[in-house]
């Protein structure tokens, strides 16, 4: 994988497993799945965490959100460090859940728009929340929790990404929408 360092926010242990692991494939794609997508290193996700921590640190978080499914390892690393839950958007209504805020999502890597939600038990007005997750492409997996914790009256803090692939437009548009955004390694 020919990955340039793009920014010197980049954490070098992370920009170097996927120089090392990553393989780049058509249509922009990037495979991380030894250590991310498929099987996870939590060594590396608890390294992860740690800086998603320092860079955050003096901003109040009660609760950390991301969207299953591989947001999740990320997502409770940094949940653990700042004693705080995690929440996980569901991308199917299970027939459990009570009354939920919920929003579509459309996916440009697979072409098709799903449904997502929280239930509203945990997701309550006033939280201040902030958003982990994998990739950031186009940047409407993380609209789409902005509408649920706006539905929810709580606050998103900041978002917290893996990776971004500065070659699509999710970081600017929520950087334009006003949205502070914090990328470990840029592609
Ligand atoms: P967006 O949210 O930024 O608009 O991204 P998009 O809809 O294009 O991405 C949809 C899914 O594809 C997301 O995962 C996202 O993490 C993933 N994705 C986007 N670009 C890449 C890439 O270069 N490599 C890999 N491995 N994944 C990418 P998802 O559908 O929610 O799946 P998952 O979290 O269950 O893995």
């Amino acid at each position: 994988m020919q990955n340039r360092l793009q920014t010197p926010n980049d954490m070098p242990l992370l920009a170097e497993r996927i120089r090392r692991e990553g393989r780049s494939l058509e249509g922009g794609i990037l495979k991380v799945d030894s250590f991310l997508n498929h099987q996870i290193d939590p060594l590396l996700m608890m390294e992860l965490a740690r800086e998603f921590v320092r860079r955050f640190e003096g901003t109040p978080i009660d609760k950390v959100l991301t969207i299953e499914s591989s947001g999740i390892a990320p997502a409770t690393m940094t949940g653990w460090l700042l004693r705080v839950p995690v929440v996980f958007a569901k991308k199917r209504r299970p027939s459990t859940m009570g009354e939920a805020y919920e929003t579509e999502i459309f996916s440009f890597t697979k072409n098709c728009t799903y449904p997502v939600c929280i239930s509203r038990e945990f997701l309550q007005p006033g939280e201040r929340i902030l958003f982990i997750d994998d990739f950031l492409a186009n940047g409407n997996a993380a609209f789409g929790i902005l509408d649920l914790v706006r539905q929810a009256g709580a606050t998103l803090q900041g978002i917290g990404i893996l990776i971004e692939k500065s070659f699509q437009p999710g970081g600017t548009r929520l950087r334009e929408a006003g949205i502070r955004i914090e990328s470990l390694a840029t592609i």
